[in-house]
């Protein structure tokens, strides 16, 4: 079996090769379908994106495990498992946004090796082989020094379900940008785990993420030197239920609002 470097290096020629994929339907799109609501998109793009990636992966390791967005959980037994968005920020994409990315992940036993993060609108292509840093384009990247969440400036998103939590997470947004010096909504989780590992921004929570929204951005982050947990300040679950970024530093603050009381239903 290849090493970790080469599962690295054959995620990044797969991401760039799928990012062609993905900039042939930049502005053609000629199909966008809804998931779970009207505001949940799908396109051909995520399809035929996530079409090639399996493809290139089945034909380069057929025992390997994948798990991808758009409907695809071909477990098997294999201690290999892919973790696939072919298309994070649909909703960017649809609407002509440069904000959009492919994430790609893989997994050992459950723990993530490797990852890629690539917008090829943005030309952006951010890596991490676990031990061994983090990259944006080759160069190594590593998360701010900001020590005061007053100071900071965080990411997070919302969720396409309108049900209670996400009701409550407008009173969670309100309190964060009371503590915080900007809050920003780009649209791609994936890629806000990398703005995270390159110090552009401080910190990024979201609940109800999904596991390709996270594997990758994930080991990225960490190995940029940030950290990575749920809300309740443990391990990040896989599922992507609850997910608390940041450089480390303001990590504590952030939970500390994350935790309060008042915001228990995310924990439930
Ligand atoms: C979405 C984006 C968005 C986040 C949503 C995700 P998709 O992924 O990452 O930033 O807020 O929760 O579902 O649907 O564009 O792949
Ligand atoms: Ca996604
Ligand atoms: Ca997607």
């Amino acid at each position: 079996m290849p090493t970790s470097d080469e599962f690295g290096r054959f995620s990044i020629d797969l991401a760039r090769q799928a990012g062609e994929v993905l900039l042939g339907y930049r502005g053609k799109l000629r199909s966008v379908r809804h998931k779970s609501s009207c505001i949940d998109l799908v396109t051909e793009a995520d399809i035929e994106c996530q079409r090639f990636i399996v493809s290139k992966i089945h034909k380069a390791f057929p025992e390997h495990s994948i798990l991808a967005e758009e409907n695809l959980t071909d477990e098997g037994s294999s201690k290999y498992r892919w973790v696939i968005d072919p298309l994070d920020g649909t909703t960017n994409f649809v609407h002509g946004l440069p904000i959009f990315a492919i994430s790609i992940g893989l997994q050992i036993d459950g723990i993530t090796c490797c990852g890629v993060v690539y917008n090829p609108a943005g030309g952006t292509l951010y890596h991490a082989v676990a031990g061994q840093g983090a990259y944006c384009n080759g160069e190594p990247i590593s998360v701010s020094g900001q020590k005061n969440l007053i100071e900071s400036i965080l990411v997070t998103g919302f969720p396409y379900e309108h049900d209670e939590k996400f009701h409550l997470s407008f009173e969670l947004f309100h309190e964060f940008h009371n503590r915080v010096q900007g809050m920003r909504r780009f649209g791609a989780a994936a890629l806000d785990f990398c703005f995270v590992a390159s110090g552009q921004l401080d910190g990024f929570y979201e609940f109800n993420l999904k596991p390709w929204d996270i594997c990758a951005g994930d080991l990225i982050c960490r190995e940029a030197g940030g950290k990575v947990t749920g809300w309740s300040g443990g391990n990040l679950p896989f599922q992507g239920t609850t997910a608390a970024a940041s450089n480390g530093l303001i990590h504590q603050e952030m939970l500390d609002i994350l935790r309060q009381d008042n915001y228990r239903l995310f924990l439930l």
